[in-house]
């Protein structure tokens, strides 16, 4: 016996294998029944990060990033006219079984259930983060989405995956699976939008910190092993590649501050304006310094001087959201 069980009852033995996620319902994974490790987090520069993405996810997962996740909810929605997908699934069609990979607050998986009261909807991130009431067709599970899939193949008539680009490090394995669990008809929507590069149709944005903050979060990130030049063409040929057919990119400019004419435009740039002031740093501060060589003070100046030129609409940059649709072969 251990001494440091002298004493104590014996334990008693699982056979199944350990894991950080478990809970009692087998593979069934379900926010009611974490293991207290589950909700630890880490204190970083002042940021409050989910410990065990320690290594695989280098943005907070605080109150702050939580409000700024709900309000770019609301940007994509906007830019979207409102609409919460591109995928071909009219209102009134609701898909059998839905995933949101990577759901984040869970927004998204919520409206989308209000939307289709006759799909149900799961929502699977690694941090729970999400509301503990839900509709009842909407429920949020814990795991990692670059670990092989629990659930059956061929299950899900609609997969979701929305701002993963500085999570998922084997696109091409991640849209394997996704390829695996649609169902034959069904479709995979990924949005996503470049990291480390900005558009702009003038010559404001050369020799700007807006410029200088985006190419070394780019740079910083692939030192984290992080795929910085995602683009839509590459996620095109790789959704064909693992096997979607009738693949359509949706590019839509997204202005970075409130810069534009277009009245449209320059509400969609303002919202912006709002998400990017925690935004910029809640992507830049952890890999910068852990990935740059560079201090919290250097960080955090790289995010301001980059956000005082979103504040004073001095650099007319933009960029593409990106949804990129698949459909799985009948
Ligand atoms: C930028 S947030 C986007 C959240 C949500 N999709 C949205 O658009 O509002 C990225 C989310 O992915 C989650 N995530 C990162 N890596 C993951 C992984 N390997 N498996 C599951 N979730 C992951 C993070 O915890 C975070 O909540």
């Amino acid at each position: 016996m251990s001494a440091i069980l002298a004493g104590e009852a014996a334990l008693e033995v699982d056979n199944t294998p350990f894991s950080d996620y478990e809970s009692d319902g087998g593979s069934e994974l379900s926010t009611q029944s974490l293991t207290s490790s589950i909700r630890e987090h880490v204190y970083e520069n002042g940021r409050r990060y989910h410990r065990k993405s320690a290594g695989q996810y280098y943005m907070p997962s605080d109150e702050a990033e939580q409000d700024r996740l709900d309000l770019a909810h609301h940007l994509f929605t906007s830019l979207f006219g409102g609409d919460l997908y591109k995928a071909p699934i009219g209102d009134k069609e609701d898909p059998a079984n839905v995933l949101d990979a990577g759901t984040g607050t869970g927004v998204w998986a919520l409206d989308f259930g209000d939307l289709h009261p006759g799909s149900q909807v799961i929502g699977l991130d690694l941090a729970p983060i999400q509301p503990e009431w839900t509709f009842p067709n909407v429920k949020f599970e814990c795991d990692d989405l670059e670990k092989e899939w629990t659930y059956k193949p061929n299950y899900f008539q609609y997969i979701h995956s929305r701002c993963l680009s500085t999570s998922i490090k084997d696109w091409k394995r991640y849209l394997r699976q996704c390829f695996k669990h649609t169902a034959p008809g069904g479709y995979l929507e990924v949005v996503e939008h470049s990291l480390n590069h900005l558009y702009c149709d003038d010559d404001t944005l050369e020799g700007s910190a807006l410029k200088k903050y985006i190419t070394t979060f780019g740079e910083c990130l692939a030192k984290a092993g992080i795929y910085a030049d995602l683009n839509s063409e590459y996620l095109k040929a790789s959704l064909e590649e693992a096997g979607f057919t009738n693949v359509k990119i949706y590019a839509t400019k997204l202005p970075w501050g409130s810069w534009p004419k277009d009245r449209a435009a320059k509400r969609i740039g303002a919202i912006n304006h709002l998400q990017l002031q925690s935004g910029l740093e809640a992507h830049a501060l952890m890999v910068c310094t852990q990935f740059g060589g560079m201090t919290a003070e250097e960080a955090r100046a790289l995010c301001h001087d980059a956000l005082k030129e979103v504040d004073n609409r001095s650099v007319h940059a933009y960029n593409y959201i990106w949804n990129v649709v698949g459909q799985k072969p009948v």
